[in-house]
């Protein structure tokens, strides 16, 4: 790499746009402009020597008419950047990637890195000097820093401006300017990340945030752990947000009045499915499992980390698709995607094996919640699962019918035909006795 990556980012989401800003900024040492405005866009795309471009216009008008503009600006371009956009359409542009979900920040990470031909040996060799810029413009309000942070004086020596363990203010920000670059020392800049991670779970923790303001805090975290979750590990950052974002979960379920209205909060947010699939698991499961005689507040909690953390390993929503081993197999996906696929149950259960602090057993759930006893198929049917996972298993069918043909509301007729259908896939007594319960689930549109 000779040069440092240049990304334009038009993201009218503030938290995800410090997302993608971070991550760029930490992984890559892109350089960045940022544009308010989609005529900004157009006017830096056009005046700009630029490596990636990321834009969001789920919530725009015209968004072909865009679009078509965006791609013929790329394709006079002599270097294309890279352009990845979140927007809704059939068209299909050559110059962009367009998904109707959420841009994942690894895919972006990774694909600037390899046009860029950056590799980890690169980064950790980079010769960033002793102080690490960080531009104000993506501080947020009630940060705090996990490093001491510092200004760059006139006669270029550095000064603390903030000790480490402190919150950055509006007023203190204001102050500053938003112009400015602050600095951390460069062997630190990975923990910025973790500071940036550990301010969500904060928002998180607060008990009497609005529900909307907490769905859109849950959904970005649930998005920030998973993506964590494929290139980190679990590192102790990461399980702390879990915690914050299962009790955010929790609060918003008890807070939903109806499936109606919790159903209305996914479609405004444009929420991913595998949030959705997670949110709805926890919503609906608790209506079976507190009916169960051998219920405990250790089961309850047990059921909402197992829907939280069962598919995490699973970072894109097309994983979600598949039902039997035979259709993961026959798909285009790699042949480590699709291990990925088959093995996720055991990868999952590995990776929260050795956590402390989460429900006991959980683990073992997690592995058979495809009815497996290894976790290692989506097929096998073990009659000596735990109840927990039997009835997860029936939710699971449930929910994916629920999600079905493109989520359209279900007739009474449909969801009475669906549940009778059950008893014909899964004839075994001890799945069979968990059925009923799934009719009592209530349903309003
Ligand atoms: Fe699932
Ligand atoms: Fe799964």
């Amino acid at each position: 790499m000779n040069r440092e990556p240049v990304a334009i980012l038009y993201e009218p989401r503030i938290n995800y746009l410090n997302l993608y800003r971070l991550n760029l900024q930490v992984y890559v040492s892109a350089k960045f402009i940022v544009c308010r405005k989609f005529d900004d866009l157009v006017y830096e795309i056009k005046n700009n020597e630029v490596d990636l471009i990321l834009m969001n216009l789920a919530k725009e008008e015209k968004t072909d008419e865009k679009l078509k503009k965006i791609n013929s600006m790329i394709q006079s371009k002599t270097e294309k950047p890279i352009c990845f956009v979140q927007a809704a359409t059939i068209v299909n542009y050559s110059e962009l990637q367009v998904s109707d979900a959420d841009i994942l920040v690894k895919d972006i990470v990774s694909s600037v890195a390899q046009k860029m031909a950056i590799t980890a040996k690169h980064m950790s060799e980079l010769q960033v000097g002793e102080y690490y810029p960080i531009s104000l413009r993506f501080v947020m309000p009630g940060w705090q820093v996990a490093q001491a942070i510092y200004r760059k004086k006139k006669d270029n020596s550095y000064s603390v401006i903030l000790d480490k363990g402190l919150l950055f203010t509006q007023v203190f920000i204001n102050e500053l300017g938003s112009d400015t670059d602050i600095y951390c020392k460069s062997i630190h800049r990975l923990e910025i990340i973790n500071s940036f991670t550990a301010t969500i779970k904060s928002i998180l923790d607060q008990s009497n945030l609005p529900i909307e303001e907490r769905f859109e805090q849950t959904e970005i975290a649930f998005e920030l752990i998973t993506e964590a979750v494929g290139v980190i590990d679990l590192p102790n950052e990461i399980i702390n947000l879990s915690r914050a974002t299962i009790r955010s979960m929790e609060k918003i379920v008890v807070q939903i009045p109806s499936l109606a209205s919790l159903y209305r909060s996914f479609v405004k947010q444009n929420s991913s499915m595998r949030f959705k699939h997670s949110l709805l698991m926890i919503y609906l499961g608790q209506f079976i499992i507190q009916k169960q005689s051998w219920n405990t507040p250790h089961i309850t909690q047990q059921w909402t980390y197992l829907c939280f953390f069962h598919d995490i390993a699973l970072d894109r929503d097309e994983y979600l698709d598949f039902e039997y081993d035979e259709d993961v197999k026959n798909s285009d996906f790699s042949s480590v995607e699709k291990n990925l696929i088959l093995n996720h149950a055991q990868i999952t259960a590995k990776l929260l094996a050795d956590v402390k602090d989460i429900p006991v057993g959980l683990d073992v759930l997690i592995k058979q919640h495809h009815g497996s006893k290894m976790g290692n198929t989506l097929s096998g049917v073990s009659m000596s699962i735990s109840p927990i996972c039997i009835i997860f298993i029936m939710l699971e069918n449930y929910v994916h019918f629920f999600l079905s043909k493109n989520e359209a509301p279900k007739t009474t007729k449909e969801i009475t035909n669906f549940i009778e259908d059950l008893f014909i896939k899964f004839p075994f007594p001890n799945y069979k006795r968990f059925i009923p319960f799934l009719r009592s689930i209530p349903i309003k549109y």
